[in-house]
């Protein structure tokens, strides 16, 4: 199988069990701030500290901490804050309460902790968090623009004690200071609706600005705003405190750059021979330079980039290349993904290269990109004649496996093109594997279709003229995104996005941000994102402030929702069960999606003590529920809507069944799935999300793992039968020119499944952010093993299990301050006893010793049920 984005599981839980220490607790670690590590602007104010503490004891529980901040890195003395000692458990999010935090300043941290025996650790590392410009007068300079490269040259007179850059622009930029680039970011700043809100970066150029002459500059690329601003504020302080500010206006110069044309799906074309050697340095004379054009500001507000920066992240080595027609050379790599080429090549001045990108093959081995649709995907490079050169675009992306290469001079080697994976750079935290080798290749499906579709957003898609903010998408791929990578900051941006477009009405968007493609307020089903991923966050993360943020804006989709229903049910659809097999009705689907709304607000209503909006919330979910019932019940058939498979499983994972409907909409869905579909499932991409879940949860995890591990149509076996490497956007196999993108991440939503019933990581509701876990192992058919894992904001939650000749092994990581309620299946046996790393913990219906950590174990018809504090656990289950 091609790279993979987790460790091996075994390798994983080594290598956590070896950092864990011998003795008291240790030293905090992973210390963040706004879920960042480091950040170098936050805007968040009070922003929040997080770190996990570490104890090799089982059960440990933090019962104080210490935090000492401070401007001086050097010595962090509590200056600016000196927290003293708080008896606390809480160690996510924690908020800065300190002397006010001002604009523009860097402050330095650590903490110590206490655990529950009263040890304390050590002194953490320390940590640093950078404070955005919190206001409008902070920013001196004005908005330019005028062609796509931008420079200033200053002097510095004097030692440079410190500087830092905030630069925003709308679409994309590349900062350059004295000939290098900044960072190592790319397609910046993320996307957001520009006319509400655009991003900023911050970078400490402290090294990159020297005593005497600079060269501050700018490329800049269209992006998704269409044209090209920016604005720039540099801030330099020198030896004896001297400040100085470089600053956008109308002193910069504009001109062109070698980037003759770039767009998101046309491509990038490059020049060599337009390059200026120098431009980007002091004292150049070059010349077709004119002051840059002071433009209005295209924003209502600027904010911190406070999330993960697209990179590029990994190198894809071609796996073959072949030569369909003359002067023609097709690359394989191997794996479809975001990203582009990097091309070299040697040759005369002018030769002009081009290099297609595109999904698919025909038979003959030459490019199909008829499902690209308007998207050229094309970069050229123009070769400048000296020598080998390399190119990679700057200004684009592209969706694909497979790249032509034409008017490449002679013959290209394998490795003229190497592959760059480029998306938003959020970490990879856990994975999914089981004995299964199918399963595993679904997973790698997953995790490929997920990181291809965040490019700053959430996309639909990442190669044809699309790569929208598609809602329904997103809400659907966001649990599995939530297991495999640190989604917090990701999302917590995102919704700010939803709410930026939201309107007064109280509709939001298709996609967010708002686009072309997204017409007045959104499919019920399409606009859950806003609450549903809202909800998601608050139980992975446990952010209340998300909560509080947001409420209002939750509220009013659903009072939107409710304008356009009567009865209780609504007509308003657009989109529906989308792409199914079976066709769904959409006033059905869309009511379903009513409800999840009005609960997740009574839900978040209850979190937040909002009693008055609970009750009201409540009583609209009553209605919601009666009027659905009444409306979409056929009793004689006993099933909702038309019978599909999505009209059951949708009201039944919402729980909008009626008590007396529920059963017979259950065999109903069984019934379909079993005797009329032979184990195939049928639905779209909404209930696609639900149907393994439900099943599992009602007694059919043995009929949900038929359905997953199919390989016939349809089923996700049948696109890896058929050559997938990502997810399809149909279950059909279609390679025309109609919509049938090979990349699109919305049936990854079986990804989540992975986790929780066949890993068996589940979350407890008022147990958030995994204070409190269930680990319930989906042992069923032929699987031998599964394991799942992965980091939560508290450490990692682990749950790996597998057969034995005589029961099962399970073992189980619980994060720290967690507790564990721990399902360990009888798998039918009789007479069981579990131990626990070698010591007798249950034998003949009673405890059978003292296990660390074990507070409490029982058992039932089905399971020896555990409940455990924190730590690292191996549970062995025998019988007869
Ligand atoms: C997108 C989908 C999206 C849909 C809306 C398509 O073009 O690619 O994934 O959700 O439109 O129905």
């Amino acid at each position: 199988m091609p790279k993979s984005y987790c460790l091996p599981l075994a390798l994983a839980a080594a290598l956590l069990a070896s950092a864990q220490p011998a003795a008291t607790p240790n030293v905090p670690q992973n210390l963040r701030c706004e879920y960042l590590t480091n950040p170098e602007a936050v805007d968040a104010i009070p922003p929040r500290l997080s770190w996990q503490p570490v104890s090799a004891t089982r059960g440990a529980v933090q019962s104080a901490y210490s935090i000492l901040v401070s401007r001086d890195p050097a010595a962090v003395a509590g200056d600016t804050w000196d927290s003293g000692k708080v008896a606390t458990s809480q160690f996510v999010n924690v908020p800065y309460a300190g002397k006010p935090l001002e604009s523009g300043k860097t402050y330095y941290w650590k903490v110590r902790t206490w655990d529950n025996a009263g040890h304390e650790s050590g002194w953490s590392a320390v940590a640093r968090f950078g404070i955005g410009l919190l206001n409008k007068s902070d920013w001196k300079g004005q908005w330019i623009a005028g062609g796509n490269a931008l420079r200033k040259e200053f002097s510095v007179a004097g030692k440079v004690v410190s500087a830092k850059i905030y630069v925003a622009a709308a679409g994309y930029y590349e900062l350059r200071i004295n000939g290098h680039k900044v960072g190592n970011h790319v397609l910046d700043p993320s996307y957001t609706p520009f006319a509400k809100r655009i991003l900023y970066n911050a970078y400490d150029v402290t090294r990159a600005v020297n005593s005497g002459g600079n060269a501050v500059a700018l490329l800049l690329g269209e992006g998704w705003f269409f044209d090209r601003v920016a604005l720039v504020q540099l801030n330099i302080e020198l030896e004896g405190g001297k400040k100085i500010e470089i600053v956008s206006d109308a002193s910069w110069q504009a001109g062109r750059s070698p980037i003759t044309s770039d767009s998101i799906y046309n491509g990038e074309s490059y020049d060599a021979r337009l390059e200026q050697p120098g431009w980007d340095q002091a004292g150049f004379t070059g010349e077709g330079w004119k002051a840059a054009a002071v433009k209005p500001a295209p924003t209502q507000a600027l904010s911190a980039q406070a999330m993960p920066p697209i990179r590029a992240l990994m190198e894809m080595t071609p796996k073959r290349m072949t030569s369909p027609k003359p002067g023609m050379f097709v690359y394989d790599l191997g794996q479809n993904f975001s990203g582009w080429v990097r091309l070299r090549a040697s040759g005369p001045r002018g030769t002009v290269v081009k290099v297609r990108h595109a999904e698919l093959l025909y038979e003959d081995g030459t490019l199909n990109v008829e499902n690209l649709r308007g998207a050229r995907a094309t970069d050229t490079y123009t070769l400048k004649g000296e020598g080998e050169e390399v190119f990679e675009p700057h200004f684009t992306y592209h969706g694909f496996r497979y790249v032509e290469v034409t008017g490449y001079p002679g013959t290209p080697a394998m490795d003229s093109v190497q592959g760059r994976v480029v998306h938003s750079d959020v970490k990879p935290i856990g994975g999914f594997s089981s004995s299964k080798e199918l399963l595993n290749q679904i997973q790698h499906l997953v995790q490929w279709g997920i990181t291809s579709n965040l490019e700053s957003v959430p996309t639909d898609c990442n190669q044809r003229d699309e790569r929208m903010g598609w809602m329904a998408d997103a809400h659907l791929y966001s649990e599995a995104a939530m297991y495999n990578f640190d989604m917090a900051a990701f999302y917590t941006n995102w919704l700010r996005s939803i709410r930026d477009e939201q309107d007064a009405d109280g509709g939001v968007p298709d996609t967010t941000p708002r686009a072309r493609f997204a017409h007045g307020a959104a499919d019920p089903s399409w606009g859950a994102a806003y609450p549903l991923i809202l909800w998601y966050a608050y139980q992975q993360y446990g952010d209340r402030r998300l909560l509080e943020q947001h409420f209002d804006g939750i509220r009013k989709w659903s009072d939107f929702l409710w304008s356009k229903s009567t009865g209780g049910t609504t007509d308003f659809v657009k989109y529906g069960d989308w792409v199914p097999v079976d066709f769904t009705p959409g006033p059905l689907t869309s009511t379903v999606y009513s409800y999840a709304a009005a609960d997740v607000a009574a839900k978040a209503a209850h979190v937040l003590g909002k009693s008055a909006d609970e009750q009201a919330l409540r009583q609209r979910c009553t209605e919601i529920k009666d009027g659905f019932n009444k409306r979409f019940f056929n009793a004689a058939e006993g099933y909702f809507g038309n019978g599909s498979q999505g009209s059951q499983v949708l009201p039944l994972a919402y729980g909008l069944a009626d008590d007396k409907n529920r059963g017979r909409a259950q065999s109903y869905l069984w019934n379909q799935i079993v005797y009329h579909n032979n184990s195939h499932l049928t639905t779209g991409i909404l209930a696609t999300k639900h149907l393994l879940p439900l099943l599992s949860r009602n007694g059919n995890l043995d009929l949900a793992y038929d359905i997953a591990t199919k390989t016939d149509f349809p089923s996700w076996g049948y696109m890896i039968q058929n050559g997938a490497t990502t997810l399809w956007e149909l279950w059909q196999k279609r390679e025309g020119p109609s919509m049938n993108s090979h990349n699109h991440a919305m049936f990854g939503s079986i990804g989540g499944w992975f986790m929780t019933d066949l890993a068996g990581i589940q979350l407890v509701e008022g147990g958030e952010g995994y204070e409190k876990v269930v680990i319930r192992p989906g042992v069923t058919r032929e699987l031998k093993w599964a394991a799942g894992n992965f980091e939560t904001l508290r450490g990692k939650v682990l749950s790996s299990w597998r057969r034995t000749d005589d029961g099962l092994r399970l073992e189980v990581m619980v994060p720290f301050g967690s507790t564990a309620r721990i399902f360990v299946p009888k798998l039918g046996l009789h007479d069981v006893s579990v131990s626990e790393g070698g010591k007798p913990l249950w034998q003949d219906k009673k405890s059978a010793g003292a296990v660390e950590g074990v507070t409490a174990v029982s058992e039932n018809d089905d399971d020896v049920v555990v409940d455990a504090g924190s730590g690292h656990y191996t549970f062995h289950l025998k019988g007869l």
